[in-house]
């Protein structure tokens, strides 16, 4: 047992089956819960199955009346567990969906499972997963494939071809989740929450969109057009006709959106055409690249990683290429700048460029309002590439730990009309701290 916050969190390290009943009654405020799915998840002994009525009786037993229980599921095992909840007294009060939109499948192949039962070995190699391990060798002139990249095999018997592609399971993206709450033990929410101080969910507190808009009669009739009259947008006299009466309407506020059951697991910071995130390893091949206002190219984060090679970035609102919170991008072979933006590599947080070598060729002049190369906050940009063509904004831009080596000097390095501020850091040993 472990005190925070001054004594006012109790952390109990343990079995819950041992802890909870160590805990007085009507003592804890709402309980959120990842229990095991009963889904045998990696073969752990944990996960054979969801708990039972006995396990969330006890649940009920030590929270306060009102108190909400926020528990997570799995898809296919959440009715079980919804049903014990309900069984130990508590009222389901809704069911949320957190929408993740990946997952592993755990699909069982038919066509293999086929010839494996009639003894059919599948000898013929018709090709390598695309889940492959591999990179490019000899300063990028060839790619090599790792050895033990799985062979995708043809069926052996007639009945394994008539089933290819056939499997048992489609792939998870979504989350259930239980919201349930202890019955209250007065007769309104305004008396339990003024007993117990449960009950009720704190709303405003979770609205999304906490910005307040007002709509005044001279600002943004398009936007009043929609919201207020019904009108879609898209004829534009109908637009218009709404937006000359929009501006009728008085200054309103408008507050940030009432929570939903809906969660999606979609943050609009640091999204790009292509984002990699949270381990994930992406390889951009022979794609033209271009974002409207404000709008990112390609974004590695949180330990993402991509890959990219015969690349064409056109016009960005933003930045080409952005590195952030640890995100690593890797040039492995020529690519090609058609467009601008503020930033061509934009390394931050920790974020890393990695640009392998070759000729990297402009065409157009591209404008960088920003600088080609912004390192700031221990992003890190290191280049061996060469540039042809010209563009027109600042080379090169360091500051707050950020770091760029290019491996020379002069447009041909980083492109642009104007030098750009840093230090140069020569030859010599060169550490920070702050
Ligand atoms: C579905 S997993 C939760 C995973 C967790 N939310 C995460 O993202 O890492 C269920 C967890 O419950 C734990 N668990 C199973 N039985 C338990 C028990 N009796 N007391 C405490 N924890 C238990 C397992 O060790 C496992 O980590």
């Amino acid at each position: 047992m472990m005190d925070h916050l001054s004594g006012g969190v109790t952390l109990h390290s343990g079995d819950c089956l041992d802890i909870l009943p160590t805990l007085a009654e009507c003592s804890i405020d709402s309980c959120v819960t990842d229990p095991p799915y009963g889904l045998s998840f990696m073969g752990r002994n944990w996960d054979h199955g969801v708990p039972g009525i006995p396990f969330w009786k006890e649940v009920y037993r030590v929270l306060k009346p009102g108190a909400h229980l926020v528990a997570f599921g799995g898809s296919r095992t959440y009715h079980r567990m919804a049903c014990a909840i309900e069984d130990a007294g508590f009222e389901i009060r809704d069911s949320l969906m957190w929408v993740y939109g990946q997952g592993f499948p755990k699909s069982h192949d038919v066509s293999k499972g086929i010839d494996k039962a009639a003894g059919a070995e599948r000898t013929e190699v018709i090709g390598k997963s695309a889940r492959h391990g591999g990179g490019l060798v000899g300063n990028g002139t060839s790619y090599e494939i790792s050895p033990e990249v799985p062979d995708i095999t043809a069926p052996a018997t007639d009945a394994a071809r008539e089933w290819q592609g056939f499997g048992t399971a489609l792939k998870p993206a979504f989350e259930p989740i239980v919201l349930a709450r202890k019955p209250l033990s007065e007769s309104t929410v305004a008396a339990n929450v003024l007993r117990w101080r449960t009950g009720a969910l704190n709303i405003d507190g979770c609205r999304i969109g906490t910005e307040t808009r007002t709509y005044t009669s001279t600002g943004n009739p398009g936007a009043n057009t929609q919201r207020f009259h019904g009108g879609d947008g898209r004829d534009p006299e109908i637009a218009r006709a709404y937006a000359e009466k929009s501006k009728l309407r008085p200054p309103t506020t408008v507050e940030g959106r009432w929570p939903a059951n809906v969660v999606l697991d979609h943050s609009t910071a640091w999204v790009g055409a292509i984002t990699a995130k949270a381990g994930a390893r992406v390889r951009v091949k022979d794609l033209k690249i271009t974002a409207g206002t404000n709008g990112y190219g390609l974004v590695a984060k949180l330990g993402g990683y991509i890959e990219y090679i015969g690349v064409n970035f056109g016009a960005v609102g933003h930045s080409h290429m952005t590195a952030t919170d640890g995100g690593l991008i890797a040039q492995v072979g020529a690519y090609t700048i058609s467009g601008g933006g503020q930033i061509h590599f934009y390394a931050q947080l920790g974020g890393k460029f990695f640009a392998q070598g070759g000729t990297i060729t402009l065409s157009g002049t591209p404008a960088f309002s920003v600088a080609f190369a912004q390192a700031v906050d221990l992003g890190l940009i290191v280049s061996q590439a060469t540039y042809s063509g010209s563009a027109t904004g600042k080379r090169y831009n360091a500051a707050s730990g950020g770091m760029i080596e290019t491996y020379g000097a002069g447009t041909s390095h980083f492109p642009g009309n104007s030098a750009g501020t840093g230090t140069n850091f020569g030859a010599s040993p060169y550490g920070m701290y702050q």
